[in-house]
């Protein structure tokens, strides 16, 4: 295969995407996989944006991917063509508003006759990062149409096409406890878990399920090594892992000995938190 153009942020927005995690990654994937990956399988198992999968596809090329695409990015990367042609006719009908100022009743009224009207597919994660602020997530054009104040964050450029993003990869969509229960008995399968974060919202994601408490339990019944698990200090993760081995609780002994990365994300100056990468091989 020709080397890979490596991206280090997914080409489309996705909310929660590793993009701030990637050193740390490759670091231990290099740790867990000599060389370049021959006879391995990683499966990443909440692949969300794909970023990385990706990323595991440029370190490991000889290795086998399984990118779990349970929202459906990949159509939205097969129609970029279709965010572009929508961009700049939001962009068009908005661009006299000042960045990042609300949308007056007239215009926003603009944008909705436009979006409802549309002849095409329309990414609403990406319509969203648009018009609603600060990460503000709608599950879907009936949503984004009727609950929200719009700004004025419309991107200013095209996304570049992408095509190549995703080679090489073994693309599929299932709950993660059907894809597990196809890898766990193997050998030499590296898995990557980044589940939804307990207490959070998750209003960016596919939703006909919350993934709450009982779905994180059932799903650490499930973790074994090697895998690499990242998480979020808000989730109490490692409290929850130091319960589990302090108390030999069931299913201890696959975490037992885990190490972890702390990872300090900086959002801007004056937001900052830290997250953990744990794993176990
Ligand atoms: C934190 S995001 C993953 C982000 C990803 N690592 C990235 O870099 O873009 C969690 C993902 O898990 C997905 N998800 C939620 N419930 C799931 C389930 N039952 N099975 C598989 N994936 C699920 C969400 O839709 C979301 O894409």
């Amino acid at each position: 295969m020709d080397a890979i153009k490596h991206y280090t942020q997914a080409p489309l927005p996705f909310i929660g995407q590793k993009r701030r995690f990637l050193t740390d990654f490759k670091t231990i994937l290099n740790q867990c996989i000599a060389d370049d990956g021959d006879g391995w399988t990683i499966v990443d198992v909440f692949g969300g944006s794909g970023l990385l999968a990706h990323t595991a596809k440029c370190s490991k090329p000889q290795a086998h991917i399984i990118y779990n695409d349970f929202d459906g990015y990949a159509i939205c990367l097969q129609n970029i063509k279709y965010t572009n042609h929508l961009r700049k006719i939001i962009f068009d009908l908005t661009q006299h508003v000042s960045r990042n100022h609300k949308l007056p009743e007239n215009v926003k009224n603009q944008v909705q006759a436009a979006l409802k009207s549309f002849d095409g597919f329309v990414d609403i994660h990406s319509v969203a990062s648009w018009l609603l602020f600060s990460g503000r997530q709608a599950t879907n054009l009936m949503d984004l149409l009727s609950n929200h104040t719009y700004f004025n964050c419309v991107r200013i450029s095209d996304y570049p096409s992408a095509d190549d993003y995703l080679c090489g990869l073994d693309i599929t969509s299932k709950s993660y406890a059907d894809l597990l229960s196809e890898f766990l008995e193997r050998d030499k399968v590296l898995f990557l878990f980044d589940p939804p974060y307990v207490c959070t919202a998750q209003g960016a994601y596919r939703n006909e399920t919350y993934f709450g408490m009982v779905e994180f339990l059932k799903l650490m019944r499930l973790v074994r090594p090697p895998f690499i698990f990242f998480s979020s200090t808000r989730s109490e993760f490692l409290d929850y892992l130091d319960l589990v081995i302090g108390y030999k609780l069931d299913g201890w002994e696959q975490f037992a000995g885990y190490r972890k990365i702390n990872v300090q994300v900086c959002l801007n100056k004056n937001a900052h938190y830290e997250d953990n990468l744990v794993y176990k091989f």
